[in-house]
This record gives structure tokens, C-alpha cells and sequence, in this order.
């Protein structure tokens, strides 16, 4: 079968690299993908617009592709799947009325509270001043987020009051018009994410993703700049918990409402100290970079995962099968990232990572001439693994050693949380 991929991240050629290992699948081809996609055998890449979905769907028919599968949020959320639906193209990933668990903070929230979920205690606002009153009332630390898609920029956890309302001056003055002030919480945070076919919700094994830029979880929040799995700070007693309290009773009241949620529901959780999960948000895709560190380890052909889900088939479905050890991603960033940073370097030492024993996503890559280039502010991601996390971690290391490009920052601490 030939399988259609729409995005072009880290976590897209990963999922295109899993899709490829399935002997079902003949062909993966990427909309719009990036350098790594368009190297990997097997694999083609598109230069197309991911919002348009006409041609997208006629790509589709044309090309005789049995499966699309829909990697970043933006599309999702603009009603990708329901297009492509309507012209019975098999799709996975939601609807949008159910990616408004990630596009729509304010209504994610609602629905926490109908479903019972736990999750920290927040308000919603369409007016800046009340917010702002709400915030002295409450001090803080307090957490003060947008409304709506906003990359990562729209999340400020405030340390004092004073920055509270700043933040919310700012993002108002940015446009967004509802605020969702919520109470801050505490513990580590974790990614669990789940498959869903609207009936049924089968986690994948739990990751760990650092938001921050520093080492020591420090300085601005970014995409993800490493992850891995599985973490051990989700037991197999607490997996069972965020299914129970977390991704059912979400599902149920998904369904409740008449919303039939086909594709990833991703928790992004923290583990309060006494082991009670809460809800920070959700999102309606894979979560990048853990997806880098989740899919090396995964066993089942990927597309039996999909199909089940989109064919409604999940509670069916065997158990899910893994290899046993662990998975380490560290990213690989430009000089500059989060904030402003150049493009076009060229990047050297992919080949020599990966006869290493790595395995490297690309993400913000191209090709230049002939020459692979960096093209965005995460570059790519260096994946190992290891029948131990210390194997895993000091192979992932030893492998981006040998990656080069003007201005390259990686971390030097990820799994520290574990160690
Ligand atoms: N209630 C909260 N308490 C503590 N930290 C939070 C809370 N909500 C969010 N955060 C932190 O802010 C980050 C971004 O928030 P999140 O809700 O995941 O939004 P987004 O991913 O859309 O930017 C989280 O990864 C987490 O580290
Ligand atoms: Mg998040």
C-alpha cells in the first residue's frame, strides 16, 4: 500500500521511517516533508501546501494512496480530516470539531470538567481586565494561557503577579481574545499518547519531552528538545490511572457530545508528588519529539495501528508490541532558537551518526544543490536506543558528536529527571 504523510517535522519522518519498516507498505510519499524524507528509499516528498486540501484529495485519488495520516496540529484544526473524509480517503487523525482539544484551551477545559478529568482549577476570560483581577486575587505562581493555536508562544507560567499581567497585556495586545488562567501545578510532566477510534483508547508506551532550551529545565519554552521512553516515572499502576481518570472518561464525553474522535489524543500530564496525574493540556496529534523516541520502540506495523483506529477495530487489535529497552531522542537546534536564528547551513556527519547506531530525524533540513542545509530552528533529532537508559542516552550522545552545521545547540542533559 502507499501511505500519504502531511507535515514536515522530526515527527513526520519518523512516522514515514516506521510506516516504511511494515512490509504492507510499498511507498510512503510526504506533503510537504523535508530533507530527510525526500533522501529516505522508499520515500517521496511533494512540494504542496498542507492547507490545500482539493489537491491533497485529488493527489490522493490520483496516486491510488490507501492512507493519509496527518501529522501537525494547524491542518487538523482547519478540518483536514472531515475534507478528505468526504471524499472516502481513510484518515487518521481527528476531525475538527475534535481537534478543538488542542486548537481551543477554553473549550479542552470545559470539556476536562464535564468529563471529571482532573486537571488544575482555571478560570476563562474574554476580558483582559477581569483576568487580570482574577490573577491579584489568586497571586501566584499562576498560569496564564491563550486561546487558539499559538505555536508554544502562548503559554506564560507566571513566577509573580506582575508578570501575569504582562503576559496577559501582551498576548492581548497579539490579539487573542480569551485567556484561560489556570493554577499552577506542580510534579513532573509527562506525555502520554494514546490511540483512539472514537470507541475505544489504548495508550502508547509514556515519554518524557524537555520543553525548556537550558539545561537544568531552564530559560524559554520551545517545540521539545529531546524525549524518551518509556519514562519511569509512569509505572504500569499510573498508566492504568490516566486511562481510567484521563483518556476514558475524556473519550466518553467526546462521544457525549457527538464528536467521533479518530487518531492520537496525547495527555500532556504532570505526576503530582503523591502520584495523582493532572491534566495540563491535550493535543490531537503525536507529540514532537517523543514521537522519535515512542516509534523506534514500537513492534506492530504502524499502519495495522491506523487502520485499526480509522476502521474502528482498536478493541479488537492484539496488544500492542514493543521492543524492550529504552529509546533516547536529543534535538538538535539552530544558534538563536526559540528566538530569531539563520538558515542555510550546511550540515555534515548525518551518515557517520547513523552508521554510529543512531537513527536521525530530520526537522527544520533541506536540500540545497545537493547539500543538505539547515531550514528551521530544530534541525534534527538524534534517536538511539538501549536495553538500558544510560545505554540509550550515552549511544544518543556519542551519535550527535559527529553531526556538524554553523551554530548547532543540543542539550547535554536530557533524561536527567531519571538519572
Ligand atoms: N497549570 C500548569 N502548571 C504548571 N505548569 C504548566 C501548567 N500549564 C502549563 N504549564 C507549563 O507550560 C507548558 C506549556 O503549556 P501547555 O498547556 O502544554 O501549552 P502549549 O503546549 O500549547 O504551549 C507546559 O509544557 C508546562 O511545562
Ligand atoms: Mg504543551
Amino acid at each position: 500500500m502507499k501511505v500519504l504523510v502531511i507535515g514536515n517535522g522530526g515527527r513526520e519522518h519518523a512516522i514515514a521511517w516506521k510506516l516504511l519498516q511494515s512490509p504492507k507498505v510499498k511507498k510512503v510519499l510526504c506533503i510537504p516533508g523535508n530533507g530527510g524524507t525526500t533522501s529516505m528509499e522508499g520515500c517521496q516528498t511533494l512540494p504542496m501546501r498542507t492547507d490545500d486540501f482539493e489537491g491533497i484529495a485529488r493527489f490522493v485519488l490520483v496516486q491510488g494512496i490507501s492512507l493519509v495520516v496527518i501529522g501537525p496540529e494547524l491542518p487538523l484544526s482547519m478540518g483536514i480530516a472531515d475534507y478528505l473524509q468526504q471524499q472516502n480517503i481513510k484518515v487518521f487523525g481527528p476531525n475538527q470539531a475534535g481537534a478543538q482539544i488542542e486548537s481551543s484551551k477554553a473549550w479542552a477545559k470545559e470539556l476536562m470538567v464535564e468529563a471529571g478529568v482532573p486537571t488544575a482549577g482555571a478560570e476563562v476570560f474574554s476580558d483582559a481586565e477581569a483576568a487580570k483581577a482574577y490573577v491579584s486575587q489568586q497571586g501566584a505562581p499562576i498560569v496564564v494561557k491563550a486561546d487558539g493555536l499559538a505555536a508554544g508562544k502562548g503559554v506564560v507560567v507566571a513566577a509573580t503577579v506582575e508578570e501575569a499581567h504582562c503576559a496577559i497585556a501582551d498576548l492581548s495586545n497579539q490579539g487573542f481574545r480569551l485567556f484561560v488562567i489556570e493554577e499552577y501545578l506542580t510534579g513532573q510532566e509527562v506525555s502520554v499518547l494514546a490511540l483512539s477510534d472514537g470507541l475505544t483508547v489504548r495508550p502508547l508506551i509514556p515519554a518524557q519531552d524537555h520543553k525548556q532550551i537550558g539545561e537544568g529545565d531552564t530559560g524559554a519554552n520551545t517545540g521539545g528538545m529531546g524525549a524518551y521512553a518509556p519514562t519511569p516515572i509512569v509505572d504500569a499502576d499510573c498508566l492504568e490511572r490516566i486511562e481510567r481518570e484521563v483518556l476514558q472518561p475524556t473519550l466518553a464525553t467526546l462521544q457525549k457530545r457527538g464528536i467521533d474522535y479518530r487518531g492520537i489524543l496525547y495527555a500532556g500530564l504532570k505526576i503530582a508528588p503523591d502520584g495523582q496525574p493532572k491534566v495540563l493540556e491535550f493535543n490531537c496529534r503525536f507529540g514532537d519529539p517523543e514521537t522519535q523516541a515512542v516509534l523506534p520502540l514500537l513492534e506492530t506495523p504502524l499502519e495495522q495501528l491506523f487502520l485499526a483506529c480509522i476502521e474502528q477495530r482498536l478493541e479488537e487489535l492484539p496488544p500492542i508490541s514493543w521492543k524492550s529497552g529504552s529509546a533516547v531522542c536529543v534535538v538538535a537546534a539552530s544558534q538563536g532558537y526559540p528566538g530569531s536564528y539563520k538558515r542555510g547551513y550546511p550540515i555534515s556527519g548525518v551518515q557517520q551518526a547513523t552508521e554510529s547506531g543512531a537513527i536521525v530525524f530530520h526537522a527544520g533540513t533541506k536540500i540545497q544543490q545537493n547539500q543538505l542545509v539547515t531550514d528551521g530552528g530544530r534541525v534534527l533529532g538524534v534517536t538511539a536506543m538501549g536495553e538500558t537508559f544510560e545505554d540509550a542516552i550515552a549511544q544518543a550522545y556519542q551519535s550527535i558528536d559527529c553531526i556538524e552545521f554553523e551554530g548547532i545547540y543540543y542539550r547535554k542533559d536530557i533524561g536527567h529527571r531519571i538519572k
